[in-house]
């Protein structure tokens, strides 16, 4: 087919993608085998697809030789993206486009350099949380830079009775400048953040439980990233009892890490995991670009 009439096709008419889905032997996440994102994706693939992130909470595609704006377009048939506060570190022409890298150029940062350095769900200091986040390899450093995924149904699974009684229809509050400034953040990856930045990111309370919106089952929604307090117990008590929420979410059988090869598009879903950012040796290079899809209001 030519470039001109594959162009025209409308992603309804595309021929059928033969992908598989393979789920990983621990405890979450699959990868997708035989899809190619550089070309259209028809309604039923895309259900498939969409089905798939459902079951498994996290979707491996390897080797997708995709642009920006396919990244994107790919992303947004999944719902609006969210645009991130840090503007500083967006794509030039793609602001939706989030760059998670620790290189710096001329004295510059290029990206977020410590993006998920504490274990969370992205967005949760938003209203509108995010659905899920797409992040695609651009530069992999030869040592380190895993990213992991807990899975928050089964951390509320494994929280005993007691402490299910303890926070069970409990709000918490979640922040994004909390730890923002916090002396664990070494290097000096974030920028002082402006009157109109801080607007964006005031503080917000979502429950500690929450429902998946798509399947009906309950995850734990409190993470050490950006959660704060749980709203009406005293402060010493929602400490301890943030910690042992904490512990009981990073599991390790409960716990997918994944290895980055060149050109892995990763996409998960933040209502039902949290992530975290293994990290890697600062003098190698490593470069992702994400975006950020924008979920409903946690309830
Ligand atoms: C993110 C994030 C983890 C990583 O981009 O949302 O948490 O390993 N990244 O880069
Ligand atoms: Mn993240």
């Amino acid at each position: 087919m030519s470039v001109a009439s594959s162009a025209l096709l409308s992603v309804d008419s595309a021929p059928p993608q033969p992908f598989r889905i393979v789920p990983f032997d621990g405890a979450v996440g699959a990868e997708v085998l035989g899809l190619d994102l550089s070309q259209p994706l028809n309604g039923d693939d895309f259900q498939r697809l969409h089905r798939a992130h459902l079951d498994h909470a996290v979707l491996v595609m390897r080797d997708q030789r995709i642009t920006p704006e396919q990244h994107i377009a790919f992303s947004r048939r999944f719902g609006p993206l969210q645009i991130h506060v840090l503007k500083q570190f967006l794509l030039e022409q793609h602001p939706e486009i989030l760059i998670v890298s620790n290189i710096v150029e001329d004295g510059r940062n290029l990206g977020l350099g410590d993006a998920g350095k504490f274990w969370h769900s992205d967005l949760s200091y938003k209203l509108l949380p995010s659905l899920g986040s797409m992040l695609h390899a651009q530069e992999l450093p030869s040592e380190g830079g895993d990213t992991l995924f807990a899975d928050m149904h089964k951390a509320w699974d494994a929280v005993p009775d007691a402490l299910r009684r303890v926070v069970k229809g409990r709000e918490a509050a979640h922040s994004y400048t909390a730890r923002y400034a916090e002396d664990r953040f070494t290097g000096n990856w974030r920028p002082t953040l402006t009157a109109e930045q801080l607007a964006q990111v005031q503080e917000v309370i979502h429950p500690v439980v929450r429902t998946h919106p798509e399947t009906g089952r309950q995850a734990l929604f409190v993470s050490e990233g950006f959660t704060t307090r749980i709203i009406g117990l005293p402060e010493d008590e929602s400490r301890d009892v943030l910690q042992q929420l904490y512990a009981l979410s990073v599991l390790e059988q409960n716990v997918y890490r994944h290895r980055w090869q060149p050109h892995d598009l990763v996409f998960w879903d933040n209502r039902s995991l949290i992530h975290l950012a293994a990290g890697c040796p600062a003098h190698l290079r490593r470069k992702l670009y994400r975006t950020t899809i924008q979920g409903d209001a946690p309830f």
